[in-house]
Order: structure tokens, then C-alpha cells, then sequence
């Protein structure tokens, strides 16, 4: 079976703190950290690489649970891997050629690889890398446009989550963009057991209580 994953995202903490900021999410009993590595071409946005990465795991064990929003995902593999990132989850649109010695690589380096897929992409395109003799270990379901925290859930992602949910009943499952209290469920029940949550954990006024009420959803 799956386990629960909480995973609220560093994209809306405090940069300027980041230590503190995960160590605080730790202690409200997040399982993991979502680190959102974005490269200003991928997505119109520009957050963090493998200095800060680095630098934040120097502070802390947790894993790290790195979401690749960039062009060329391989040129990452090394400098996170030395970083000390736990999971590379790259992007199937920018890998339709290399995916098979990305995987690869990212095992070599002592990572976990994932693919993550835009609300546009069909859920078929990411089949081809579960079913390899090298698979990815986990399939990202993004519910809004990547680029942003603070955006609105997509529910019509969860067909997606369903499909692969049924094909694949162990396999990990994130969902990412616009989960907390009012669209966990929904998730949930489709048959997410990774949540990545940015927006509605740091923005509550008790954070502990929005990751244990997710945990209890995905359990449900
Ligand atoms: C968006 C990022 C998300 C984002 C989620 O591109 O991948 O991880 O931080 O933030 P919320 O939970 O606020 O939608
Ligand atoms: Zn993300």
C-alpha cells in the first residue's frame, strides 16, 4: 500500500529563513519538504538550484522533495545530487527524448525519480516511464499551471489521479497547486497519497492542524 506524504511547499515560506522555516514545518509534522526549483524559461518564474539546496541540508535530514520546473532537467542531476536533493521529479515535456538515461542518472546519484505532468499533458504520456525496467518512482499530477504559488485546485485533474490510481495501486502519487482543508478530500479519494501544500499550510494560523488533517484524509 501507499503511505501519507505532507509535503508543504518552501515556495511559500520565508527564503530569507529557510532553515527555520523547514525546521518549523518538521515540528508541525510534515513528512517531507517541497522544494520548487524553477529556471525563469520552463515557467515565468525563478526560485532556487542547487546552492540553496545545499545550504538548507546542511540544517536539516528531511527529505527533500525537488520538483524540477526547468528547460533541461539533466544539467540538475549532478549539482543536486551533490546538494544532497532525496527526490528529482522532472517534467515528461522536456524529457520526451532522454527520459530513459535521465532516470538513469538521477538512481546513479542517489536520488528518487519522479515525473511530473502539466494540467495539459495526458496522463498516457507518462506511462511509458512506469512501465520501464527503470521506472520513475513517482508521477507528480500538477492541479494548477506550475510557475506560481497561491493558484486555484483543478479539479479535473483527479481523472487522472483515478486512472493511474487504478493501473497502479502502489505506486507514490503527488498532487501540487491549490490543496489544503477545502480540496484534500477530493484528492484524497482519487488516490493522491503525496501532498504538496505551499499557500494553505504557511498560511494558517495553525499549520499543524492543516498537515494532520491532511495526513487523516489521505488515510481515510
Ligand atoms: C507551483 C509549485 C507548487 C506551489 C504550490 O508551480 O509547483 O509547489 O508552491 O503552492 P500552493 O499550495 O499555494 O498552490
Ligand atoms: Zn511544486
Amino acid at each position: 500500500g501507499v503511505t501519507p506524504k505532507i509535503a508543504p511547499s518552501m515556495l511559500s515560506s520565508d527564503f530569507a529563513n529557510l532553515a527555520s522555516e523547514a525546521k518549523r514545518m518538521l515540528d508541525f509534522g510534515a513528512d517531507w519538504l517541497h522544494m520548487d526549483i524553477m529556471d525563469g524559461h520552463f515557467v515565468p518564474n525563478l526560485t532556487i538550484g542547487a546552492p540553496v539546496i545545499e545550504s538548507l541540508r546542511k540544517h536539516t535530514k528531511a527529505y527533500l522533495d525537488c520538483h524540477l520546473m526547468v528547460t533541461n532537467p539533466i544539467d540538475y542531476v549532478e549539482p543536486l545530487g551533490k546538494a544532497g536533493a532525496s527526490g528529482f521529479t522532472f517534467h515528461v515535456e522536456v524529457s520526451k527524448e532522454n527520459w530513459q538515461e535521465l532516470i538513469q542518472k538521477i538512481k546513479l546519484k542517489g536520488m528518487r525519480p519522479g515525473v511530473a505532468l502539466k494540467p495539459g499533458t495526458p496522463i498516457e504520456e507518462v506511462y511509458p516511464l512506469i512501465n520501464s525496467e527503470n521506472p520513475v518512482e513517482m508521477v507528480l499530477v500538477m492541479t494548477v499551471e506550475p510557475g506560481f504559488g497561491g493558484q486555484k485546485f483543478m479539479p479535473e485533474m483527479m481523472d487522472k489521479v483515478r486512472v493511474l490510481r487504478n493501473k497502479y495501486p502502489s505506486l507514490d502519487i503527488e498532487v501540487d497547486g491549490g490543496l489544503g482543508p477545502s480540496t484534500i478530500d477530493v484528492a484524497a479519494s482519487a488516490g493522491a497519497n503525496c501532498i504538496v501544500a505551499g499557500s494553505s499550510v504557511f498560511g494558517a494560523p495553525e499549520p499543524a492542524t492543516v498537515i494532520s488533517l491532511m495526513r487523516k484524509s489521505v488515510l481515510e
